[in-house]
């Protein structure tokens, strides 16, 4: 039995999705810029995912930009943003700690140009302060990006209450919604926010296509330049099969996502108290009831993330830490560091996303499995009683 509980790093295309793309592979082959029957075919299917992904969101069509996924629309906000808005000399940047890389990296390159960021600490429960902007933003600023949902401990930050404070200071509000969009309502109205990032494989579409939600009015540079392709927001030959996938995957989120938070979170609560009843020196990272419904971040005392990740490996379950493991050397957590956890507790977490495929059955054999493999690898650190003779 393989077991996957790792969908917030990506999520198996749903069979829908999969029928609907091979279908635009074989028979929607035209350039969609192109006049004739054959172009204007695949005009009309990236439109009715434009519209789907609208709907999914409360947006209008016309605000919707596709890209390469959630990444490149991280990157297209906020560099656009800051490049827009520089000539009214505002050249302030303002994110979160717990960013994803997409983010916290864009502010460094921008920083080493020129530019002056403002990095927002958060609380031990993940969670962004309103009255942290309210001391950070300037007249300055020229965009806020708070993510919806943080990826490694799931918390929702109050995205409404910092758009506000953004526009009091007539600032952008970017979110990060990669994490959010398919396992929560996002409703672009209600958020307030000007710019929203999205990604299909977060929500079983495809990889390597996302889209950028500008709501209409917003100032914004292009950051590909090229071709007059999404009403010149974004130059390039649209990849049809990937926008026709993101948008079935889109409609099947629509339709059945309280349904299938509620599944899904019952599922991650029962895996979450099976652990913490059933291995000792265990605690959640992050606030308990502010969090998307399929994540749990669990630390577990006297052990390192890493050996427990390959012996669950080996088992057939793959998790995944909070940890990135860049060039062979294991990073602690970017986001439990930043939650102000001592260094242990940042490399002795895993990271359980659960989502559309997960069963009641792939829950009890992670719990059946998990002590026994915990106690194995706590055997093994256990300092040797050895007397040192000379
Ligand atoms: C919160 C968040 N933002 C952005 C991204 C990047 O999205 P993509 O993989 O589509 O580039 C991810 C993916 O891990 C994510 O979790």
């Amino acid at each position: 039995m393989r077991i996957y509980f790792d969908y917030n790093a990506t999520t198996p295309l749903l069979p829908a999705v999969v029928d609907a793309m091979s279908t635009a592979e074989r028979e929607l082959f035209g350039n969609a810029s192109s006049v004739h029957y054959f172009g204007q075919q695949a005009k009309a299917a990236i439109d009715t995912a434009r519209s789907s992904i609208s709907t999914l969101l409360n947006a209008d069509p016309s605000e919707v930009v596709f890209t390469g996924g959630g990444t490149e629309s991280d990157n297209f906000a906020i560099r656009g943003a800051a490049e827009a808005l520089e000539p009214m000399k505002r050249r302030h940047l303002i994110a979160s700690a717990i960013e994803h890389e997409a983010v916290i990296n864009t502010l460094k390159a921008l920083a080493k140009r020129g530019w002056t960021t403002t990095i927002l600490p958060v609380d031990q429960s993940g969670i962004v302060s309103p009255d942290q902007l309210r001391d950070a933003i300037t007249d300055s600023t020229a965009i806020v990006s708070v993510m919806h949902a943080n990826n490694e401990i799931g918390t929702i930050q109050p995205i409404a209450e910092l758009a506000a404070i953004a526009h009091e200071r007539g600032a952008l509000m970017h979110t990060d919604a990669v994490q959010s969009v398919g396992k929560l309502p996002v409703n672009v109205r209600s958020l307030g926010v000007d710019l929203l990032s999205l990604s299909a494989h977060k929500f079983n579409g495809p990889k390597g296509v996302g889209a950028l939600w500008i709501k209409r009015g917003t100032r914004l540079q292009t950051m590909q330049t090229g071709g007059k392709h999404e009403r010149g927001r974004r130059a390039g030959t649209e990849n049809v099969a990937g926008i026709v996938g993101m948008g079935v995957a889109a409609t099947l989120a629509s339709g059945k996502l309280s349904a299938e938070a509620a599944r899904v979170g019952e599922l991650r609560n029962r895996l979450e108290d099976g652990i913490l009843r059933t291995v000792s020196g265990t605690a959640i990272n992050g606030a308990r009831l502010s969090r998307v419904p399929n994540t749990t971040n669990i630390s577990f005392d006297r052990i390192e993330a890493e050996s427990l990740l390959i012996a669950l490996d080996l088992e057939g379950v793959a998790v995944s830490t909070g940890s990135a493991c860049s060039s062979g050397t294991l990073e602690p957590s970017h986001v439990l560091k930043a939650m102000g956890f001592p260094p242990h507790r940042t490399q002795n977490s895993l990271r359980f996303s659960l989502g559309a495929f997960s069963t009641d059955a792939e829950v009890d054999r992670v719990i059946e499995i998990l002590p026994r493999l915990v106690e194995k690898l706590r055997g093994l650190t256990r300092k040797p009683q050895v007397a040192v003779t000379s």
